[in-house]
């Protein structure tokens, strides 16, 4: 409190030194691009693990990756490899039994991961949010949509008049391909792809620098499914947010991102720009996840599945995880990890075939 008994507003908009928060509808509207030198995310060295009985499953183990302002990646793998753990991580939303056993999740700079609760439960909606094929079920049935969006604006100190209020969700829902009547209606009256619309514009109500959404569309019939992608990529333009997509249809997330990240048993074992990885996939396992997709390569004469399942996430054996699976299988890749091999452009790829590629290429240009 100032001498003359206003409140002091820096102090009252840094969350514990953290991050500055908005408080009025206007700060929103001035908020959203953080420091533009500075990635949207970094994960560093990221382990999520589950106690279980019969040992620790490493679903995340030593994942690193770059996201810079306004950036769209896709994260795809088979089921079980950890996608939504890393995803949930980001928003430090993990649940007993499961647990951050290390790494750094910058922020705008800042590590999340040292976060008390409550200054995480302030990040989430103002700093990152996260989309997820259940949020549309997540909406209180006996509230209008206006109010349940006003409500988590006040839950996170947006203290402004009615008015200013509901003229935000207005411009919210606008943006999301609704109309302004929708904000009076409740739940039930709404469309599957009405309610996602909806979770769309809640997760993004206070201009997010980041937004996880987890298979955001997967509930939801194929054409809503891409009106649901086409929404949430406008939303991305206008508020310059950088996307997590989490998916299993490389067609779609294909046509959404920048770049897409490739997770296999925990690890992402390939990361690269949508083309590289659609037109010049490295690790094999890309090679036949993209195989396995009908519609992206149309000169493709059969479709390859992917033999064997993954690997329990339990005392994995030492080597390459995709060994087992891997048709270039090689006698080193049963002793040795792969290294993750940056090659300077972008990409980055954990096989020992590629990492001999990059040195031979080094070793010829020295
Ligand atoms: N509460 C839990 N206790 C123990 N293991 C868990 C728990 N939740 C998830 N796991 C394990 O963590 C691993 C990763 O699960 P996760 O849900 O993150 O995968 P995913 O890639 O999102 O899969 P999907 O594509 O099916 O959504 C799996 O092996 C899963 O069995
Ligand atoms: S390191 Fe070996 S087993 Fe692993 S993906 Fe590469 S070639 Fe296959
Ligand atoms: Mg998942």
């Amino acid at each position: 409190m100032a001498i003359d008994g206003t409140v002091n507003a820096t102090a009252d908009r840094e969350v514990a030194g953290r991050f500055e928060m908005p408080t009025t509808v206007d700060d929103l509207h001035r908020s959203g691009m953080g420091d533009s030198s500075l990635p949207a995310i970094d994960v560093k060295d990221l382990r999520v693990y589950y106690d279980s009985e019969a040992g620790i499953v490493k679903a995340v183990d030593g994942v690193s990756f770059t996201l810079e302002q306004g950036e769209r990646l896709a994260l795809v793998g088979e089921s079980g490899c950890g996608k939504t753990t890393l995803g949930m991580a980001l928003l430090k939303l993990t649940k007993a039994p499961g647990y951050i056993d290390g790494g750094q999740i910058l922020l705008d700079g800042r590590d999340l991961v040292p976060f008390d609760e409550e200054s995480m439960r302030l990040a989430r909606l103002a700093e990152v949010a996260l989309v997820t094929q259940s949020a549309m079920n997540a909406l209180n049935p006996v509230m209008r949509i206006e109010d349940q969006i006003i409500d988590g604006l006040v839950d996170h100190g947006i203290k402004d008049t009615k008015e200013n209020l509901r003229s935000h969700i207005h411009d919210l829902l606008r943006r999301v391909g609704l109309r302004e009547s929708v904000g009076r209606m409740y739940p039930h009256e709404l469309s599957g792809g009405m309610k996602q619309r909806v979770a769309i514009a809640t997760g993004t109500s206070m201009n997010p620098k980041v937004i996880v959404a987890d298979e955001p569309t997967s509930a939801l019939d194929v054409v809503v499914q891409r009106q649901v992608m086409m929404t949430l990529s406008r939303v991305q333009r206008d508020t310059g947010a950088a996307v997590i997509l989490i998916g299993h249809d490389m067609g779609l997330v294909a046509q959404f991102a920048d770049r897409i990240g490739v997770m296999y048993a925990g690890k992402l074992v390939d990361i690269g720009t949508v083309q590289q990885i659609i037109e010049e996939p490295k690790h094999p396992y890309t090679r036949l996840l993209i195989n396995s997709v009908p519609d992206l390569e149309e000169k493709r004469e059969r479709l390859e599945g992917i033999p064997g399942i993954p690997p329990p996430l339990v005392d994995l054996p030492p080597g390459c995880v995709f060994a087992p699976r891997c048709p270039s299988v090689e006698d080193v890749c049963l002793e040795i990890s792969p290294r993750d091999v940056d090659t300077g452009d972008d990409r980055r790829v954990m096989c020992h075939l590629f990492d001999r590629e990059v040195e031979m290429a080094g070793s010829e240009v020295g």
